[in-house]
């Protein structure tokens, strides 16, 4: 299961439970997102961004559940619901969303559920893996409103400046709205600095000063080998088996995953595995590492791992399934440079 400080966690099993246990495709997408920016965020600011990843993946277990099943869920565990939540039992599948995970998931990381715990309502007291979770839900590029990407890009330089704008924009907009905002938020709003609610010049000042000093994106090195090198051996040996849709996505350099996937289809199981042994062959033959490989056995979905290049060998229905090419990006024009 999970350990402890959230390492070593398999990607590609948790992703697999999260996307059966969700369900709803939009959701999932929605999850996947979250925990790809988060772990963006993490990085930038010197957090652990597989503990990021972590609780952006699971933060929103409980969220498909109705009003009553959440109260019910709450009621079963004996958490106590206070006003507020009883009032609005959709802000409980924050709180219920870490027990499924301490239950379901064995994730045992007081620092990753406390930040599942926080996401929806913020709290006075946020750690920084709190708020990169909060933000991470609150701007992951599928959330559409005005400021979103200048948010975003502030909170890769400053993770307070970005609370405090998004507490501000979230109490501004609750109010129009006339809806009631949550003691949590007002607390946080509070704690963070923030005075009476209304979008001040400030943040917008801060967003143009730090965008001007953005750092490069971190890339993890390639030692002694060239990315073609490595996806032009990876291809061809793929299509030595009679692999289909070969697809690069790059990731360019958001994610610690990887900077690029690669994604094939075998067209059975038995021809997936015979991908994944000629990839890896090669790969070795090639002098390069292999640093994993992982659902080998399954052979639905065989992922190896081998650094900067991440490559999933996918039988049909589950390359269609889990749909990494419409979830993590543009396919990039590296099939060109096989040649
Ligand atoms: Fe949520
Ligand atoms: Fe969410």
């Amino acid at each position: 299961m999970i350990s402890p400080a959230g390492r070593g966690v398999d990607l590609m099993h948790a992703m697999r439970r999260v996307r059966a246990e969700l369900g709803q495709e939009h959701r999932y997408a929605h999850t996947l997102r979250v925990a790809r920016f988060a772990e963006r965020l993490a990085f930038a600011h010197g957090e652990d961004p597989a503990k990021a990843r972590l609780a952006g993946l699971f933060h929103d277990l409980a969220r498909l559940y109705s009003a009553q099943q959440l109260l019910d869920a709450c009621t079963a565990r004996a958490m106590t619901i206070d006003e507020f939540e009883r009032a609005n039992p959709i802000v409980l599948h924050a709180r219920l969303g870490a027990e499924l995970a301490r239950e379901f998931y064995g994730v045992q990381d007081e620092a990753i559920l406390s930040a599942i715990r926080k996401h929806t309502v913020a709290a006075p007291a946020m750690s920084r893996l709190d708020a990169i979770i909060y933000l991470a839900d609150g701007l992951e590029p599928g959330r559409s409103f005005t400021q979103r990407a200048a948010y975003a890009e502030l909170a890769l330089r400053d993770l307070g400046a970005a609370l405090r704008a998004v507490l501000e924009s979230t109490i501004v907009y609750l109010r129009g709205r006339g809806l009631e905002i949550a003691p949590q938020t007002r607390a946080a709003a509070e704690a963070f600095g923030l005075p009476a609610a209304s979008v001040s010049g400030r943040h917008l000042e801060s967003v143009r000063l730090l965008r001007a000093s953005a750092p490069p994106d971190a890339a993890p090195p390639l030692k002694g080998f060239t990315l073609p090198d490595l996806l032009t051996t990876v291809r061809d040996a793929a299509e030595d088996k009679k692999g289909e849709d070969f697809t690069i996505l790059d990731l360019e350099g958001r994610t610690i995953v990887a900077d690029t996937f690669v994604i094939v289809t075998g067209r059975s199981k038995v021809q997936t595995r015979s991908i994944a042994d000629a990839i890896t062959e090669s790969v070795r033959d090639g002098g390069f590492a292999v640093a994993r490989t992982e659902g080998y056995n399954d052979g639905g979905w065989i992922l190896i791992d081998l650094g900067p290049v991440v490559v999933h060998v996918f039988t049909p229905d589950q390359r269609q399934f889990y749909n990494l090419e419409r979830l993590w990006g543009r396919p990039a024009e590296a099939r060109a440079q096989s040649s």
